[in-house]
């Protein structure tokens, strides 16, 4: 059966260097691997926007996990559906901290709210996938 994929964004209620950071990152991690799931979750000051692919049934129990999560709220599904094949390889997690691009300057909004909902997920894909890029070629050790 073909990937399914979701992309969606809520508002983080907890500060970007908290332990409950660490308790996400290490909760997606482990579920993540297990269910086959790979993506991105992309941090912005209080701005979450996370792409998933999987197979279709991980898919839905992760995302039923995730709308329980009392660390967010205001979830809002942009895209949802099935894939030929997977856009990414692995599964990442990026913060705005300088080597990562920004949704604020992708869109052109100084301060504000970003309003993701009238974007085209497509854009907003292909800007996680080029953030996740961008970080992996960070982690990768480099040969001199
Ligand atoms: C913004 C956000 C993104 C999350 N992304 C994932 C995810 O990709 N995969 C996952 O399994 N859980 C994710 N979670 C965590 C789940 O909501 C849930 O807390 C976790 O899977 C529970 O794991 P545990 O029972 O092992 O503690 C996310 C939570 C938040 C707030």
């Amino acid at each position: 059966m073909d990937p399914a994929y979701t992309l969606y964004c809520s508002t983080a209620l907890f500060p970007p260097c908290s332990q409950e950071h660490n308790l996400l990152l290490a909760a997606c991690n482990k579920h993540n691997s297990q269910n086959q799931i790979t993506g991105f979750l992309h941090r912005e000051h209080s701005v979450f926007l996370q792409y998933l692919e999987g197979p279709a049934g991980s898919i839905q129990e992760t995302m039923g996990r995730i709308g329980r999560d009392r660390r967010h709220k205001d979830l809002q599904i942009l895209a949802s559906g099935y894939l030929e094949k997977r856009y990414l390889p692995d599964w990442q997690m990026g913060f705005v901290d300088g080597s990562q691009l920004s949704l604020h300057s992708l869109l052109e909004v100084n301060k504000g709210e970003l309003n993701l909902k009238s974007q085209d997920p497509f854009d907003l894909v292909v800007f996680l996938a080029a953030n996740a890029d961008n970080l992996r070629r960070h982690l990768e050790p480099r040969f001199a």
